[in-house]
């Protein structure tokens, strides 16, 4: 079992398989940005020798992410890999995180594979914002996904970024909406991860501004829900869904911390909101057996930081942590 020094026990992992992405959110990433060189990815090989060590060390869920991970080549052969700890209890998950473009495409596929439930990040329902907030997508491809994911039969969460001035006036439509299509929905708020084009402090949306503007127009209830992660819950009474909230600037999460992240060139980040990493590739091809790799993976969780210190800084408007969203998985 993983245990870091305050005593959290780790069972969840989240890869990002891919840093690059079809879609340019303002807030994720820059107009033109620039990626790894694919010669620096690991192999989907490699990502699945990865999992397995830390299904062997007591990891029972893990989250596939990105970048947009469905357009990482032949990404189905990994969720058919890791689809086969499912079979034989191993995990008791296996989701992914997506931005809905891929969706008509692979929904079916998932299901097969043994994904139950997938978060899809939709910020708006409007299709000019939709244009303007991912400069790249494509509102009516993503709607037809979430029809797809539903029809296929998966559970969704809908990620939304709340954004000042631009989404904000969306959040009953978007919460009414996903009770109708009988889907969960999580606001987020923008957090300071990587250099983008403009000003993040623009648009910046404290939830709890937003929860007491909801509370206006449903019976909000507290719940104990909790995955684990950064998001707290609430239940609408009217629709009977849940709400989460994720607000890292305003509240602090980490003391329930059950997760680490895997970066597609084999970096174990501890936190969304530090620096502490360990190289696993390194480890990984200095043999066949994981002995090296599992070392190196106890020597990561002994170093899982107490939390994060995100703050989004009005001075210097640099960001608190310099790599992007996309290259640790949101
Ligand atoms: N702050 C908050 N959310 C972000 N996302 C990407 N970058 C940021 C950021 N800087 C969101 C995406 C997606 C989720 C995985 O993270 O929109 O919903
Ligand atoms: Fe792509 Fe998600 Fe970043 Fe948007 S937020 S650019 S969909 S990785």
């Amino acid at each position: 079992m993983l245990i870091d020094p305050f005593g959290r026990k780790v069972d969840y992992l989240r890869i990002s398989v891919t840093d690059r992405c079809d879609f340019r959110c303002f807030y994720c990433m820059s107009e033109n940005m620039k990626f790894l060189p694919k010669k620096d990815l690991l192999s989907l090989e490699e990502l699945e020798r990865i999992c397995d060590a830390f299904i062997n060390l007591g990891v029972k869920k893990i989250r596939i992410t990105g970048g947009e991970p469905l357009v990482r080549r032949d990404i189905m052969n990994l969720f058919t890999k890791l689809g086969r700890y499912l079979d034989n209890n191993e995990l008791d998950e296996l989701t992914l995180t997506t931005n809905g473009s891929q969706l008509k495409r692979y929904a079916s596929d998932l299901v097969s594979i043994g994904v139950k439930r997938i978060n899809i990040s939709l910020d708006t329902l409007d299709k000019e914002k939709f244009n303007n907030i991912t400069r790249w997508g494509h509102l009516d491809n993503v709607l037809a996904g979430i029809d797809a994911a539903r029809n296929a039969g998966l559970k969704i969460k809908i990620n939304t970024v709340a954004l000042k001035g631009i989404n904000e006036d969306e959040f009953v439509d978007l919460i009414n909406w996903c009770g109708k299509n009988d889907m969960d929905i999580t606001f987020i708020e923008t957090m300071p991860l990587g250099d983008i084009d403009t000003d993040r402090t623009n648009n910046y949306l404290p939830l709890s501004l937003v929860r007491t503007r909801l509370k206006r127009h449903f019976t909000l209830k507290k719940t104990d829900y909790n995955t684990g992660g950064p998001a707290r819950y609430m239940t609408v009474n009217e629709t009977n869904q849940k709400i989460g909230f994720i607000t890292p600037l305003t509240h602090n999460f980490c003391e329930s911390c059950n997760r680490v992240r895997l970066t597609c060139t084999g970096t174990l980040y501890m936190c969304l909101g530090q620096e502490d990493n360990i190289d696993l590739r390194i480890p990984l091809r200095q043999s066949e057996s994981n002995t090296f790799l599992i070392e190196a993976i106890h020597k990561g969780i002994s170093k899982k930081p107490k939390g994060h210190d995100f703050i989004i800084d009005r001075i210097s408007e640099l960001p608190a942590v310099s790599r992007h969203m996309s290259t640790t998985g949101g």
